[in-house]
């Protein structure tokens, strides 16, 4: 009774999408779904079952971006904590932070307060997630922020510490086009002053069967992730999709160097979302497209981070440079610099 008024006590919620966010919600579905070929933005995977089913993809023997990006953070944390020094610590699209409690390890052993924030659409998660930590690190003060990483971006946190670092882990920034990813570097960008720091964990180009299996798992975890996206906007916008109408298809696309996820329809179609007042015709073999997932090019990358005022103090990988871990402090530009 008394640990838990204490855990309170260092414990905060923003629910970053309040009051007006209903106004507008789910036009991108509409506007994904108008497409040709069809698209669904792929946050829409994370609601609390999702959340789960990607946890267990995490698990999966193929799946290795998640424990290789959790070998180098067991192995360079304690470097990231020396070079960084104290600092507030703010994620984007925490999950269950399982790696991040890497981090926290680390920091807790060099400074006296541990501030962070764990910022994600699902809140279930988000929740859960907070509650263990605040048992785990008596030094951590936490504020969970629930929404979207645009909206956490716009009004991102003012530094309780002399620093912050904004944490990006597993590889999803390859969750977004060159456009999209150039739109949310310049967020990032605006968001932190000269001198903080961008933690950046990105999966990296190899032989495309490690990729491909990667996202066809022989248990079917990773279609049964898939296929909850229509399950979330079933219920989330009064939908009737039927998931025995769909089939899960990833292939690793060598022209743009990335992982697409489909569904592909088994029938000719007719679905409504009636929350949205909207209908959407599919032929048989038809597909929609629910996620890319780019596979990087280290120098290329930094290059890109160089554009947006990022610069690349060190990169780590794993022997086998499967993933890439990137420290990047932000930069004055010619009009901030005295
Ligand atoms: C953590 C969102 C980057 O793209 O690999 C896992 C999501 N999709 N299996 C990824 C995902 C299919 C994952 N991200």
């Amino acid at each position: 009774m008394k640990t838990e008024q204490k855990e309170n006590s260092r414990l905060r919620w923003i629910n970053l999408n309040s009051a007006i966010a209903s106004v507008d919600e789910g036009t991108d579905i509409i506007e994904g779904l108008s497409k040709n070929p069809k698209t669904l933005p792929c946050r829409y995977f994370y609601d609390d079952s999702g959340s789960d089913l990607f946890e267990q993809i995490c698990d999966l023997p193929e799946y290795y971006p998640t424990r290789t990006e959790q070998a180098i953070l067991e192995t360079y944390a304690a470097e990231i904590a020396q070079m960084t020094g104290s600092c507030h610590l703010i994620e984007l699209g925490s999950g269950s932070s399982r790696k991040t409690r890497l981090l926290l390890e680390a920091y807790s052993k060099i400074v006296q307060e541990l501030e962070y924030y764990p910022i994600d659409v699902s809140s279930g998660i988000l929740k859960t997630t907070a509650l263990d930590l605040l048992r785990q690190y008596p030094k951590l003060k936490l504020c969970g922020l629930a929404g979207t990483y645009e909206q956490a971006l716009a009004q991102l946190p003012p530094a309780e510490l002399e620093n912050r670092m904004l944490i990006f882990l597993g590889s999803t920034l390859g969750n977004l086009n060159d456009e999209q990813c150039d739109k949310f570097l310049t967020q990032v960008q605006q968001a932190l002053k000269p001198g903080e720091f961008f933690l950046l964990g990105v999966d990296l180009q190899k032989p495309i069967e490690i990729i491909e299996a990667a996202y066809n798992d022989s248990q079917g975890v990773t279609a049964a992730f898939n296929l909850n996206i229509l399950n979330h906007l079933n219920q989330r916008f009064q939908g009737n999709f039927s998931l025995n109408n769909f089939t899960h298809w990833a292939f690793y696309n060598r022209v743009d160097n990335q992982i697409e996820m489909h569904l592909r329809s088994l029938t000719d179609q007719t679905v409504i979302l009636e929350a949205l007042e909207f209908e959407v015709s599919l032929q048989a073999g038809e597909t929609i497209r629910t996620e890319i997932s780019r596979k990087f090019h280290i120098p290329t990358l930094i290059s890109v981070l160089d554009n947006h005022a990022f610069q690349a103090l060190q990169v780590w990988t794993d022997p086998q440079a499967w993933f890439g871990l990137l420290l990047c402090q932000r930069q004055c530009t010619t009009n901030e610099c005295p």
